[in-house]
């Protein structure tokens, strides 16, 4: 167990150091031994609305509180660990069907194909949804930690590039009209065709994936982030430098769950009924905020979908059970932590790939402001 969550100073540096001499070797996973419209985001792009142009303005950002940080402790660098699923779920479950099971729309309203025109090596995916106050979120996420992918006229000149999804079934013209508006400024959107519902995210993750696999097909890593996740590009960067990509092509990488044997919660938000997935507990997977899907792992996967039931809860589907069913390596790191005051140390400390925003949707977008500032001036936020 190479965790470094919840532990003290002592305890911490000795697993760490445990961890460290674990972690130079890489093992294998033991299981394996047992109708499109397509808009021109590049034709002449209309100003946003100026309530958008504003939105920034709004923050007075002289008058925050900054101050130098204050190691409170030593946070180990991240590391790169590959773990192992024990006991192994070795059941025919996990094959692929022989026939289609899954219907996976490929057709898309905003096509966005431009993206990947040129080469990508990094795509960050994210899902999000069509809203005023999430169209406000986006801002902040393409002036902040992704500000780095967008040149003038916010074109993606980077080799790393960025896009958000939506789905389309059941939005109205207004929704669909700002997201044809968003896209032509920005460049980023792409909508697929499906009902986009909180209870949908699989099948939309499904979808994202397939449509990386078909239009950025030499993309060599894909990070998945949640709308509310500040991520640290740099350090991403250099922890898949760590990754042993020629003996691992396909591979996801992320935080591992923490049970070894993830539950399968049958009640409530995160319920998956026994006819979707009738075992007890999932492979193990990564927390769904941030990961890495390979290239080769999106291009095994993508054309897979249709051949295995689509299982809500996204991260369990996509890192745990779809990555059995190709025997994807898995990766684990210190990869993202809740936003508290001791984390944005160590966020700051270049030992968490990212934060996961805690909060009303106006405190995140005030955080995410606050970590931006700090990342720039390094120094941390009091208030
Ligand atoms: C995964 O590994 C197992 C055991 O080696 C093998 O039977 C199975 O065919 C592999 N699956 C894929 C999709 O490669
Ligand atoms: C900034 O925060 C520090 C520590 O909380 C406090 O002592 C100081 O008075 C604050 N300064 C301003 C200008 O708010
Ligand atoms: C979308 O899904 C929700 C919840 O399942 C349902 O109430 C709604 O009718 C669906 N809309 C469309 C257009 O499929
Ligand atoms: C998921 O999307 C499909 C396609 O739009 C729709 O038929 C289905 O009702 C949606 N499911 C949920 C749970 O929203």
């Amino acid at each position: 167990m190479c965790r470094h969550s919840r532990r003290g100073v002592l305890s911490t540096m000795l697993v760490s150091i445990a961890c460290t001499l674990v972690v130079t070797r890489f093992m294998l996973p033991t299981c394996s031994n047992l109708s499109t419209r397509s808009v021109d985001s590049r034709s002449p792009r209309p100003a946003e609305s100026s309530s958008q142009a504003s939105f920034f303005e709004a923050y007075p950002w002289e008058s925050s509180n900054f101050s130098e940080c204050i190691a409170l402790e030593n946070f180990p660098k991240p590391h790169v660990q590959s773990f192992v699923d024990l006991p192994c779920l070795n059941t025919p479950f996990f094959k692929l069907r022989e026939s289609k099971v899954s219907e996976i729309p490929l057709d898309f309203p905003i096509l966005s194909n431009h993206i990947c025109e040129e080469k990508v090596s990094v795509l960050f995916v994210l899902p999000s949804v069509a809203d005023e106050k999430t169209k406000n979120i986006r801002l902040s996420i393409r002036k902040t930690w992704a500000s780095r992918f967008y040149g003038a006229d916010w074109r993606q000149t980077s080799d790393m590039k960025m896009a958000f999804f939506f789905g389309s079934a059941g939005l109205n013209q207004d929704a669909l009209d700002a997201l044809y508006r968003e896209s032509s400024t920005y460049g980023d959107v792409v909508v697929g065709n499906f009902n986009d519902t909180y209870g949908n995210l699989s099948l939309k993750m499904a979808v994202i994936i397939s449509w990386v696999a078909k239009f950025c097909p030499s993309v060599e890593a894909v990070v998945k982030v949640d709308m509310d996740t500040f991520v640290n590009v740099d350090l991403l960067l250099h922890i898949l430098t760590e990754i042993p990509k020629e003996e691992h092509p396909a591979y996801v990488l992320g935080v591992q769950h923490t049970f070894p044997m993830p539950p399968v919660i049958r009640t409530g938000r995160w319920a998956v009924p026994k006819s979707q997935y009738p075992l007890d507990v999932f492979p193990r997977y990564m927390q769904g905020h941030s990961y890495v899907i390979s290239g080769p792992a999106v291009r095994l996967i993508a054309p897979s979908f249709p051949y295995f039931p689509i299982v809500a809860n996204e991260d369990a589907f996509v890192t745990g059970i779809m990555s059995q069913v190709h025997n994807i390596t898995r990766f684990h790191s210190s990869f993202a932590e809740e936003h508290t005051e001791n984390r944005i140390q160590k966020f700051r400390q270049n030992a968490i790939v990212s934060i996961v925003l805690k909060g009303e949707d106006r405190q995140k977008l005030w955080d995410r402001q606050k970590l931006w500032q700090s990342t720039k001036t390094k120094k941390c936020y009091v208030s």
